[in-house]
This record gives structure tokens, C-alpha cells and sequence, in this order.
């Protein structure tokens, strides 16, 4: 069974800052960041929280899909920087905007999660126990990021973008993938337990997560970058197939904007015109889960995306996790 976006919506912070508000603040420059990570500038939430943004993109969403928002059965909220560890993002935003009655839930597939969430969408749609989904993904990336850490800093934005999903026609393609053995490679702990009775310490089975400070997200850039480079372009590859297509028979492929150049490199290796790849990581940096929705949006709103397209989306991240999907437009 096919799936139908039928509204989209986005919403970033109006704070923006670019690469030389950076280098006043740690040991950068524009040109290091510029040809390292094709960055110039990213907004950063200024007193509005991970829910407030998503709930502000769902309305745009649900607006453009001429529905009201009480038609809405689930809500499918994608994040790894939620406001609270309970109750869900899905819950916050569904309250914000007023919805009585949904199933609210989060996924946590990190910058991949639009995939994930797109691939649980489709099934509850198929198994006919959601007839109208909304998937919101919302991050708050800067919420985990380390103002002094030069690697890591530069690289994220904050913000928030949303489609509403219902039962469609054609094509329907998904794979997902993970290599949890490489769970260490991005993650922000969490503050570790404390037992009131014992003081007996934790250990987190490897050194670079026992040693990490809590709270800031540590990342082996470098393999990290090796990672998604293969991955990506296995993952269209994959998906393709699946679909009975070429890679070529792609008309469009929205790629989780974390590095140009390893969306340069997926281009090389998938041996496909560059003015197929949508890129905006110069205005946006990564948004983690919310990069794909948000370029969706943009598309969308500029009438570039035309009925039958055939969309790959392809995200990779923490965990690490991987994955893409086809669907017609
Ligand atoms: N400005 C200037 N120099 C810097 C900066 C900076 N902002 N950051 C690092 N450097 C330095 C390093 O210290 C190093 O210096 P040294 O040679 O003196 O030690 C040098 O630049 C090269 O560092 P590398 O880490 O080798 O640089 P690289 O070209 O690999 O780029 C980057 C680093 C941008 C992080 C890259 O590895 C990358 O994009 N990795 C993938 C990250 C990613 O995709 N994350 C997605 C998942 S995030 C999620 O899921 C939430």
C-alpha cells in the first residue's frame, strides 16, 4: 500500500547564526566550515521549546492539507531532543494544537527518524488502524550541543517540520537499517541513575561513555562521515530495487542534510545528476530528524514537486541507524 503527503509544514527559530558568529566563540573560521561542511548558517531557538515548533509547523500542515486538526488519528513525533522524557513530544504537540483524541507517540531513530516514522506511518495506514497520521519532528539539537567544542558545534540548527500522511496510490518502497555496534559513535548521556541506598558506581561498557561529560553530544566525526557515505547510497540503491526501479527512474532524492560532502560523495557513487540531490544545509546546518520534512516543506511550497514524482528520502544517524524510502508524490 502507497502513502499520500498530503500537507506539510515547518518552522525554525528567527534567530540565526552564522559562520563568523562562530569564530567569535571558538577557533573557526567561515572557509574551514564552509568547504568542510558546505554550512553558512543555522537559527537557534530563542525561548521556543521543541513542542512549541513542532505544534507551529503541524498547523501549517494541517492547513495546507485542508483537514481540521481533530481528523488527525495519530501522532508520530520524531526527536532525539524532546522537552520532557515524559510525557511524549506527540503528546505536547497534540495538546498544543488542541487535538481531544489521538494515539501519541515519539521515535527516536536520530537523524534518520523521518524514515522510520514515514515506514510506521505506512503500516498503521495499512493495517487500517490510523486513517490520518501526522508526523511532526521537532529538534532542539543546540539543547545538547558544547559551545566550546569546535567539531560538534558548528555543524547543528534548531527546528521543526511536519506532514500529514494519509492512504495513496503507486509506489511504495522502504528499507531500514542499523548497525548498533556502532552506538558509540554519536551520544548524549542522559544523568545516571541515583540510588538513595547504594553508591555503587555505573559503567557504560566502554571508556568514551563512561569518560563523556553528561548532557553534550559526543561524536567520532571521522567515523561517523565513513559511515554515511556508504550507507546513503546503499540505501537508495536497496530501495530502489525493492521498488522494481533504477536509481535513475528517481526523479527527486532529499538526503538528511549532515554534510555536503557526504551527500557529494552519494552522488559520485550512485553516478546521478547532481540537480536530482536537494540540498539546503547551507541555510540550516543539521537539524537531525528535521531536515527531510523541512526540505519536503520547502518543495512543496515552491510547486516543485509535481504529482507521480518519484521522492527517495534517505537519512542516517546515531545508533547508527539508516534508511530509505520511495514513494510518488
Ligand atoms: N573549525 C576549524 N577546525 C576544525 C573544526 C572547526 N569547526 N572542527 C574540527 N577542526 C579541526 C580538527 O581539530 C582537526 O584538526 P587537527 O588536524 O589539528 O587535529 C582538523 O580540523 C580535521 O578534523 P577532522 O575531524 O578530520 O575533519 P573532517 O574533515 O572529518 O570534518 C566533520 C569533520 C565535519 C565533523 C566530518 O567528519 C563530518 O561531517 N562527519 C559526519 C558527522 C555526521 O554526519 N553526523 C550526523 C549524525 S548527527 C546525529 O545523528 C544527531
Amino acid at each position: 500500500m502507497a502513502i499520500k503527503i498530503i500537507g506539510t509544514g515547518r518552522y525554525v527559530p528567527e534567530v540565526i547564526a552564522d559562520n563568523e558568529d562562530f569564530a567569535k566563540i571558538v577557533d573557526t573560521s567561515d572557509e574551514w566550515i564552509t568547504t568542510r561542511t558546505g554550512i553558512k548558517t543555522r537559527h537557534i531557538t530563542n525561548g521556543v521549546l521543541a513542542f512549541q515548533m513542532g505544534a507551529k509547523a503541524s498547523e501549517q500542515a494541517i492547513k495546507r492539507a485542508g483537514i481540521e486538526a481533530e481528523e488527525i488519528d495519530m501522532i508520530l513525533a520524531t526527536t532525539v531532543t524532546p522537552d520532557c522524557l515524559t510525557p511524549s513530544l506527540a503528546c505536547l504537540v497534540g495538546q498544543e494544537l488542541g487535538i481531544e483524541s489521538a494515539a501519541c507517540m515519539d521515535l527516536n531513530a536520530a537523524c534518520a527518524g523521518y524514515v522510520f516514522a514515514l515506514d510506521v506511518a505506512q503500516k498503521y495506514l495499512d493495517s487500517g488502524c490510523a486513517k490520518t497520521i501526522l508526523i511532526v519532528s521537532s529538534e532542539i539539537i543546540t539543547r545538547m550541543v558544547d559551545y566550546s567544542d569546535r567539531g560538534t558545534c558548528v555543524l547543528f540548527g534548531d527546528g521543526a517540520a511536519a506532514t500529514v500522511v494519509t492512504k495513496g496510490e503507486g509506489l511504495y518502497s522502504c528499507v531500514l537499517k542499523g548497525k548498533p555496534q556502532g552506538a558509540v559513535k554519536i551520544f548524549t548521556k542522559l544523568p545516571e541513575p541515583k540510588n538513595p541506598f547504594s553508591d555503587k558506581p555505573f559503567d557504560w561498557g566502554y571508556n568514551e561513555m563512561n569518560e563523556a561529560p553528561t548532557g553534550y553530544m559526543q561524536m567520532a566525526g571521522n567515523d561517523v562521515y565513513k559511515f554515511a557515505t556508504v550507507a546513503m547510497p546503499e540505501a537508495v540503491e536497496l530501495a530502489a530495487e525493492q521498488a522494481g526501479l533504477k536509481v535513475e527512474d528517481l526523479d527527486l532524492i532529499i538526503p538528511h542534510q549532515a554534510n555536503i560532502r557526504i551527500v557529494q560523495t552519494a552522488i559520485k557513487r550512485l553516478k546521478l545528476p547532481a540537480e536530482r540531490f536537494y540540498i539546503n544545509i547551507q541555510d540550516f546546518g543539521n537539524i537531525s530528524s528535521a531536515c527531510i520534512p523541512l526540505a519536503l516543506s520547502q518543495l512543496d511550497e515552491q510547486g516543485r514537486l509535481k504529482k507521480g514524482d518519484k521522492i527517495c528520502v534517505v537519512g542516517f544517524g546515531a545508533g547508527l541507524t539508516y534508511g530509505a524510502s520511495i514513494f510518488e508524490w
